[in-house]
């Protein structure tokens, strides 16, 4: 089958190389991991980057006539905000591409407007504020301390760090300032929910599979250290090292606990209009209530990470699973015809 793997984390080097001397270069990015799982299945695999400018990626396609379109894409021209509109161009083009529609990429990238959607669904989810640039951060006085302060529109933990979490109005009015001028755009002020910090994958449409359940654990935290997934507790393996912290299947759930979660989870996934797999970030707190604190509709599907390794407890092998993502998306309708 003619798969295109369309991606936007290009090397400037690469710009007219072909795809198998990207695949060899073993890059940590998921599309690579993703187009040589799709060759060993015996496809005919073309990596497509986009760039600046969308007609020849658009050429590019229509010369190769893909039947489905992986679309391995997390932003335009380096924005994320902008992940949405190539499923757009996708979509208004003809093709069939795996993942999410752009309205699910839209709504879920925005944490804000997923909060509100998770809450008229019944689903827990911090209390939160948001604070538009050029307005003045006023606190309402229902949001307790502490807090945590995020890009709106960001992900992969982009903006997160130990500063992130507020324990006064300065620094919160700090914080939020910081926000406004590094990322040009709203920040979002969340009540911070303590407790354990849980990633479940999930694959499928109306049949949701629900992978196992994965944990970040945190070494002995220094003194006033919050347990949160920052930047460089997500990605610098030096500080994961010195600070002992893991991503490990979650031990000693509860068999009631498990099921809330389940549902919680898939309730999520249709809630924000999902397609094919995601992954939904959570906390467990002490008293085993589940807050939801994001939606993630293009979860990192490298080799070897988090949800590849959980896909692989369920009996799936990284080329099944990126497989899988593929059948779902043949499977659904989509109005291409
Ligand atoms: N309200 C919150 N309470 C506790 N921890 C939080 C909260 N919001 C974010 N965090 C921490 O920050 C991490 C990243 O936040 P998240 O909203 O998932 O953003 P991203 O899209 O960057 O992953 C979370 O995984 C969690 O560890
Ligand atoms: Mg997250």
């Amino acid at each position: 089958m003619k798969i295109a793997v369309v991606f936007d984390t290009l090397h400037p080097e690469w710009e007219d190389a072909d795809y198998k001397k990207e695949m060899e270069a073993k890059v940590e990015e998921a599309e690579y991991d993703v187009a040589r799982a799709l060759l060993e299945n015996g496809h005919d695999v073309r990596l497509l980057g986009v760039q600046e400018h969308l007609p020849p990626l658009l050429d590019r396609l229509g010369s190769f006539g893909p039947k489905v379109v992986f679309n391995g894409c997390e932003g335009f021209r380096g924005h994320a905000r902008h992940e949405y509109a190539v499923a757009g161009v996708l979509e208004m083009h003809g093709y069939r591409y795996t993942g999410s529609s752009p309205t699910a990429l839209l709504v879920a990238r925005n944490k804000s407007l997923t909060k509100k959607i998770l809450a008229y669904h019944g689903i827990r989810v911090p209390a939160f504020a948001e604070c538009h640039p050029g307005e003045k951060p006023v606190r309402p006085s229902e949001l307790r301390f502490p807090l945590i302060v995020k890009p709106l529109l960001e992900d992969a933990s982009v903006g997160i760090a130990q500063a992130s979490v507020v324990e006064d109005d300065a620094s919160l009015a700090e914080r939020v300032k910081f926000v406004h001028e590094k990322f040009s755009q709203a920040a979002i002020v969340e009540e911070l929910i303590e407790g354990r910090e849980l990633y479940v994958g999930l694959i499928g449409n109306a049949a949701l599979d629900v992978l196992p359940i994965v944990e970040m654990t945190f070494g002995e935290a220094e003194t006033g250290e919050h347990r949160i997934a920052t930047y460089k507790a997500k990605w610098d393996e030096e500080y994961r090292k010195r600070k002992r912290i893991r991503n490990v299947f979650a031990k000693g759930l509860s068999d009631e606990v498990t099921a809330k979660i389940t549902e919680i989870c898939t309730t999520a996934f249709h809630a924000l209009w999902l397609q094919d797999y995601g992954r939904i970030d959570l906390r467990l707190t002490h008293d085993e209530e589940v807050y939801v604190l994001e939606v993630n509709p293009n979860p990192f599907i490298a080799y070897e990470h988090e949800m590849a390794n959980a896909a692989e407890k369920a009996g799936m092998s990284y080329q099944q699973f990126v497989q899988r993502i593929v059948d779902e998306a043949l499977k659904r309708d989509h109005g291409t015809a």
